[in-house]
């Protein structure tokens, strides 16, 4: 059986037992282009729709179980149904929304975060990961009265700032000079071209969407240096990387950059965004100023958001239950690795802490280019397996966990793989991706 075959075979086993997915998807696409609204959650033929979810289970309009292996990439760190959660919800619900006013739980959220992460003195919120990364970059402009962008080819910063070559059409007008990640001469030549017109450097110090690549110390220590003599300032979006320790990947690397965007679980699974930064530089946000930014937007402070937020870093995500989880992905990273390697097939996980992603290859990975678009037809397969196997994971291998998840699920996922490996080993070799 050829690669394609075994994909069709079991595209059409997926269609076959997921008719009411099917059924909604068609349903939907009378009235959303593609039937959906997140470009991210589609993949041929349909996505699952799920239907309910609790602890790190999500069940689909078919009655199928599957452990959440996707946890919203990384947004849904607290689970579905955490218990604490949904009680400060339905207690900030009590005394109403759409307040119109400032609240307490803004003032303890922001408090908090300001605590935690090493470059933010001052934070102040918004609705999305994509809406603070357009902030700090027009907060990098305005405070510096230069224009240009150095980031990283392959790096997703969010919906309007698609830095691979399948998207960006819709990104926003911002100029944006690429360098690769990881090379330190790529980006020094980047910032040298930019000149006297660089207003800021932006990277996450893991990239996350470009294949869970971690940056070498080396290379965001050069990279400091460099932003800081250029006169400009160093924005690290810590969206999905501020999970990996109480203070984000930034008090872990000892970088501190002057700018920092946050989302997913800090607004505990609600609707959440942030930015923050230096004093001098967040500081122009005071009302009053001559000098001083207007930032607007209704949902900024909703109690909702606020109440999940400070509940769950107060409650939940203390520095024990941050490193606890994360010792977890280090472990299950190397379980998987180990799998991997006894089975000869060549597939990395990559990552840090409880974010990773798989990869079919066995050259070395340091930036998003050296996995780009590799073995597709083996991820659709890979993907499909998982999902019969009651495994939910991102089409394109990425996993992150959450804090409902223990041993049985670690367990059940490395069981999984080794069936996959198991399964399709004739073929693997077929292909030369097993030795
Ligand atoms: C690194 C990074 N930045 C920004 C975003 C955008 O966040 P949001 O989806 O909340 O707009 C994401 C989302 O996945 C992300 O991974």
């Amino acid at each position: 059986m050829s690669l394609d075959e075994a994909v069709a075979d079991a595209r059409a086993r997926y269609m076959e037992s997921n008719p009411r997915s099917m059924k909604r998807h068609q349903e939907a696409c009378g009235s959303m282009p593609g039937g959906n609204t997140r470009s991210i959650l589609h993949f041929d033929p349909a996505p699952l729709a799920i239907g309910m979810a609790d602890g790190c289970m999500i069940e689909d309009l078919d009655g199928h179980r599957y452990v959440d292996f996707l946890g919203e990439y990384s947004a849904g760190l607290y689970g579905h149904t955490n218990q604490t959660i949904m009680d400060a919800i339905s207690e900030a619900m009590q005394c109403g929304v759409v307040l119109g006013g400032p609240n307490n739980y803004e003032a303890r959220l922001s408090a908090e975060i300001v605590d935690r992460f090493p470059g933010i003195d001052l934070v102040r919120f918004c609705n999305s990961g994509s809406e603070a990364n357009l902030m700090a970059l027009s907060v990098a402009r305005a405070v510096t009265g230069r224009s240009r962008i150095v980031a990283f080819r392959g790096a997703y910063h969010g919906g309007f700032l698609m830095l691979d070559d399948a998207h960006g059409q819709l990104n926003a007008p911002y100029p944006i000079t690429l360098a690769d990640y990881n090379d330190i001469e790529s980006a020094a030549a980047a910032i040298r071209e930019a000149g006297d017109d660089l207003a800021a450097v932006i990277l996450e110090p893991m990239i996350g969407a470009g294949g869970c690549i971690p940056a070498s110390p080396d290379f965001l220590n050069d990279l400091a240096e460099e932003t800081r003599s250029a006169g400009a300032l160093l924005i690290f979006d810590e969206v999905i990387t501020s999970r990996l320790s109480m203070g984000g990947l930034q008090a872990v690397t000892g970088v501190t950059p002057d700018l920092t965007t946050l989302g997913k679980y800090l607004g505990g699974g609600l609707t959440f965004g942030a930015f923050g930064g230096k004093r001098e530089i967040m500081d122009r946000f005071q009302p009053g100023r001559e000098d001083g930014f207007y930032h607007a937007g209704t949902f900024n402070n909703n109690v909702l958001t606020m109440a999940a937020g400070i509940t769950g870093l107060s409650k939940i995500y203390t520095k024990r239950s941050a490193h606890a989880l994360n010792a977890a992905g280090d472990d299950l990273r190397r379980r998987l690795n180990v799998c991997f390697k006894k089975v000869g097939l060549k597939a990395r996980m990559t990552g840090l802490g409880s974010i990773m992603a798989l990869h079919f290859t066995d050259a070395p990975i340091h930036k998003p280019q050296d996995v780009a678009g590799l073995t597709p037809q083996l991820k659709k397969l890979f993907h499909f397996s998982m999902l019969e196997r009651g495994q939910y994971l991102a089409p394109r291998g990425m996993i992150t966990l959450s804090l409902p998840m223990g041993h049985p699920e670690y367990d059940g996922l490395v069981r999984a793989v080794e069936c996959f490996c198991e399964d399709y080993e004739p073929l693997l070799r077929e292909i030369s991706c097993m030795h």
